[in-house]
């Protein structure tokens, strides 16, 4: 596996697969890697064939996180990364320096982005009001760079997925996204990096997300004419709130196309939520 520094390299690398017609399926991740990102490795080898080339990407990007985000205490651990893309299989992992991928002296001197007005406004993007702004900036970037044929993502971050899904369709990008199923601890919580962050009490509660949405489920599908949207949120709340380190961002049922919320939940509508366990933010989702 090829370890890459700088983005000149990674362009020059790119172009010569390019040249000789390798296809290229890049997993764009932050690092602190878990099988979650391994089970995106492999669904990329998968699409782009022994012959092609994936190329994980590990950068902190800047831009997505909020004043009152996480960025400083982030979870690094880049030795680790490096062998698990090892084991995966990975042919080239791209780690770009901070003033590479934003040049200028500090992130005042930087004025290009990428925005999506639509999809980026509800849910994580009311939350987060600059948080998409900053992944579709960093994602244009790295297709830029490093010029994939395909580009996979998960389905845990679903409106994240979507607002991508758009910039590409919008931009006319030559990238195919792919998305790939969430993948779960044996209780149910979908993995995520910031997993790290709870204590084990938390750790417990976290189980709360998962639970909700299994309550979601089988509420929609034992009724027959579906139930009100507000009706569910609420019984969902309380039922979240029974943990005590738990506090409802929030929970939104929407048509998993265009994210458009809807008054009343029948089978097939999708379900995401954000709950801050203690101070650890968290997310999931799922069809009904
Ligand atoms: P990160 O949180 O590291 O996630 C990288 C990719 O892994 C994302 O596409 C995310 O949806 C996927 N992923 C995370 N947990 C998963 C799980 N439990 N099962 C399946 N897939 C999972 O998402 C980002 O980084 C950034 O926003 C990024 C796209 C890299 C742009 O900076």
């Amino acid at each position: 596996m090829r370890i890459v520094k700088s983005v000149a390299a990674m362009q020059r690398q790119a172009m010569r697969w390019k040249t000789s017609r390798i296809p290229i399926g890049l997993v764009p991740t932050m690092g602190a890697l878990h099988n979650g990102h391994v089970s995106l490795m492999r669904l990329a080898r998968q699409r782009v064939g022994k012959r092609g080339k994936v190329v994980v990407s590990v950068y902190v990007n800047p831009t997505q996180f909020g004043a009152r985000d996480d960025l400083s205490r982030y979870p690094r651990n880049l030795r680790r990364d490096i062998a698990m893309c090892r084991e995966a299989g990975v042919d080239a992992l791209f780690v770009p320096p901070d003033r590479q991928m934003y040049p200028g002296r500090d992130l005042d001197n930087y004025s290009a982005y990428v925005v999506e007005e639509v999809l980026s406004r509800p849910m994580e993007g009311a939350s987060r009001p600059t948080h998409f702004r900053g992944v579709t900036t960093v994602v244009a970037k790295l297709f830029n760079i490093v010029q994939p044929d395909i580009a996979v993502f998960g389905a845990k971050d679903f409106q994240q997925a979507a607002v991508i899904r758009r910039m590409v369709t919008d931009l006319n990008s030559p990238v195919k996204v792919v998305v790939g199923a969430i993948h779960r601890e044996p209780d149910g919580l979908a993995m995520s990096s910031r997993n790290q962050y709870l204590s084990s009490e938390e750790r417990k509660q976290a189980t709360a997300l998962w639970e909700a949405i299994q309550k979601a489920r089988q509420i929609v599908r034992t009724s027959k004419t579906g139930i009100s949207a507000s009706r569910l949120k609420h019984v969902l709340g309380k039922f979240i709130h029974r943990q005590p380190s738990a506090k409802v961002d929030y929970v939104e049922f929407f048509e998993p196309m265009t994210l458009q919320p809807v008054s009343k939940v029948v089978r097939g509508a999708h379900m995401a939520l954000a709950v801050f366990i203690g101070k650890t933010r968290l997310i999931d989702n799922s069809r009904l």
